[in-house]
């Protein structure tokens, strides 16, 4: 069975009442439930990890090269400036690894600073705007 990364980065641990408007009402752990549960369904193996640390978000990455991994990454607001997360998802891609980035809202609609993604240009590909779906979507297409 195929074993898929599925990790957050900062502020993200904080879903359910941050910003709701935005993120809506699932909170993290409600999130970690539904990537597990869709994961299982579809036969792979999921590992679902929340830091709000840049360092701990590349070891990680780190380790799903050392592991074969795919990953399945929202990389929240290191998305728009993190060369260093970037270097990493590329090690990641280049190993022959799939990595989706995944967004819950859809950050070309919001602040100009969101426009901009450093870790597209490397990813395999990107879903943005269906909120916490962002990631079942990711998961089913990892697992086609
Ligand atoms: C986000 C969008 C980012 O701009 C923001 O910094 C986040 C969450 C999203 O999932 O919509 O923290 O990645």
């Amino acid at each position: 069975m195929a074993l898929v990364f599925i990790l957050s980065g900062p502020n993200l641990g904080r879903l359910g009442s941050r910003e709701p408007d935005i993120y809506g009402n699932t909170d993290y752990a409600g999130l970690e439930a539904k990537c597990k549960e869709q994961a299982h369904t579809l036969g792979l193996i999921p590992e679902v990890r929340q830091t709000d640390s840049e360092s701990e978000l590349i070891h990680w990455l780190h380790e799903a090269v050392d592991r074969g991994a795919d990953v399945v990454l929202n990389p929240a607001a290191f998305t728009h400036y993190s060369y260093a997360l970037r270097d990493a998802c590329a090690m990641v891609t280049k190993s022959g690894s799939r990595l989706i980035e995944v967004h819950i809202s859809n950050p070309h609609t919001r602040e100009e600073f969101r426009h901009k993604s450093v870790v597209s240009g490397v990813a395999t590909g990107v879903i943005a705007g269906f909120g916490v779906d962002s990631y079942l979507l990711a998961i089913s297409q990892l697992a086609r």
